[in-house]
């Protein structure tokens, strides 16, 4: 398994005194690093606040995941996700990576079976997911770590109805929950109709569950190998807790990530994978990026309002979209290519003996040259222009290395937060949205958000009478 970082690109060197740092900002914040790894370790101790570090290491939960999953295997042709946000975008990331990106996927069949995510609560979406599957050759898995989000739920309740309408009682058959271990509505409603539950820790939060049975499960019910999954995430976890810059990937990354961002003002950050298949990671990764560093205070109480912006970009198709901006809009961005050293196919392009000067000097050659010289295209275009950019390089795209990439991400955001001096591992932001959501829909408790939204009602109608 290899998995390299390259920062040189992020280097005064490359992108100029302006925008790059130097190996001696490197050094003279090294000690801040070590420091950032060792109050991470902290709180990350068996038990204590952050569990996701451990989840590779849990290797019953994953063999009675596999066990589950050849037991009803082979009775499906879809296996439908009802989830959101972490409990749905984990899934997506390693179906994308390890089956090839949607929708050109293998033909599915009962031995293959298509993962179809019902995130959104776009009615029409769900009415033309409803029609493509048929409720006899279909699995549920509903997943909410709260057991309430309303969308989840929402759906949830649709999906069930259907499926009841054609299965009966044989529905509850169909149907795994996951959801946090012994609490909740989810997990009362799963052991009210005896739905077989599978346990998120209550230390795992929702953008850092997809080694979980969140992730997990879904993945081998469609066949992935989650044991290799894990071993990578293992080894890379070992890696993850060396105090040593040379050795330690994700701690590298965030130190230089954080000093560009910090003293060369680089409030945005692009992930720019080269492969579609990690398309799925790229948003999985906006969202972890995004949750865990987007906060209004420090661990101390000092006002910051920090956070990166994270974008996905995809190459090389983005560079006939976005690279224009890039390199010549403001220089506020910081980029992170994603680059696959080797592809499972090549691409041959054929000698077709064309004579056409666009056309013959691409004969005989291969796709997989040409979206690595794509992407050194960009990085140089980028570099000329004086944008930073480092570039993570995966040996090639298997279970292993994208259970490793996706602990890497992990870690590096977790160091990233401790760097910062912000709790990565809240999200407040995400839930005042939801109960105003609660409260507006008539749910029981959450009267006060109502009268605080019917505030906000009055100050828009006073401002739009201006
Ligand atoms: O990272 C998080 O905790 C959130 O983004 C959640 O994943 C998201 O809100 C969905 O929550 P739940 O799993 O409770 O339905």
């Amino acid at each position: 398994m290899r998995i390299q970082f390259d920062d040189t690109n992020l280097m005064a060197g490359m992108a100029g005194q302006e925008h790059g740092i130097t190996r001696a900002d490197i050094e003279r914040y090294s000690d801040r690093a070590i420091q950032a790894l060792e109050g991470f370790k902290k709180i990350s101790e068996p038990g204590g606040k952050v569990g996701f570090p451990h989840l590779p290491f849990d290797t019953a939960v994953a063999k009675d995941i596999q066990k589950y999953a050849a037991k009803v295997r082979g009775g499906f042709d879809t296996v439908c996700l009802v989830g959101i946000g972490g409990s749905a975008l984990g899934a997506w990331a390693l179906d994308c990576a390890l089956r090839g990106p949607h929708p050109v996927q293998k033909p599915f069949t009962s031995k293959n079976p298509r993962l179809v995510i019902l995130d959104n609560v776009d009615p029409s979406f769900i009415a033309a997911a409803l029609a493509s599957m048929n409720p006899k050759k279909t699995f549920v898995a509903v997943t909410a770590k709260s057991g309430s989000t309303a969308e989840t739920v929402s759906t949830f309740l649709i999906v069930k109805a259907w499926l009841e309408a054609k299965l009966g009682r044989k529905a509850r058959s169909r149907i795994a929950a996951v959801t946090t271990i012994g609490a909740g509505d989810l997990h009362a409603l799963a052991v009210r109709e005896g739905y077989r539950e599978f346990g998120i820790p209550k230390n795992v939060g929702g953008r850092f569950s997809v080694l979980s049975p969140v992730g997990l499960l879904p993945a081998a019910l469609v066949g992935i190998d989650i044991r290799k999954i894990l071993k990578g995430a293992a080894a890379m976890t070992n890696d993850c807790w060396q105090p040593d810059l040379k050795k330690n990937v994700a701690l590298r990354a965030a130190l230089v990530q954080y000093l560009v961002w910090t003293l060369k003002n680089k409030p945005l950050q692009v992930a720019f994978p080269y492969s579609n298949r990690l398309w799925g990671t790229a948003f999985w990764f906006r969202q972890l990026w995004a949750e865990s560093l987007g906060k209004a205070k420090a661990r101390n109480g000092e006002v910051l309002h920090t956070g990166q912006t994270p974008i996905a970009a995809l190459g090389a198709t983005d560079q006939h979209s976005q690279v224009q901006l890039y390199i010549e809009g403001p220089n506020d961005k910081l980029f992170t290519f994603w680059a696959v050293e080797k592809f499972p196919d090549t691409g041959k392009i054929p000698k077709a003996g064309l004579k056409l000067d666009s056309f013959t000097y691409l004969e005989g050659q291969n796709l997989a040259k040409l979206i690595d010289i794509e992407r050194r295209s960009t990085e140089a275009a980028l570099s000329e222009t004086g944008r930073p950019s480092c570039t993570l390089t995966l040996g090639r795209i298997d279970e292993e290395h994208i259970g490793a990439f996706l602990q890497l991400l992990e870690f590096e955001t977790a160091f990233m937060g401790e760097l910062l001096n912000i709790d990565a591992f809240d999200q407040e932001g995400v839930e005042l949205g939801k109960r105003f959501t609660y409260a507006l829909m008539g749910r029981k408790g959450f009267e006060p958000y109502r009268e605080r939204f019917e505030q906000y009602e009055k100050r828009r109608a006073s401002v739009a009478k201006k």
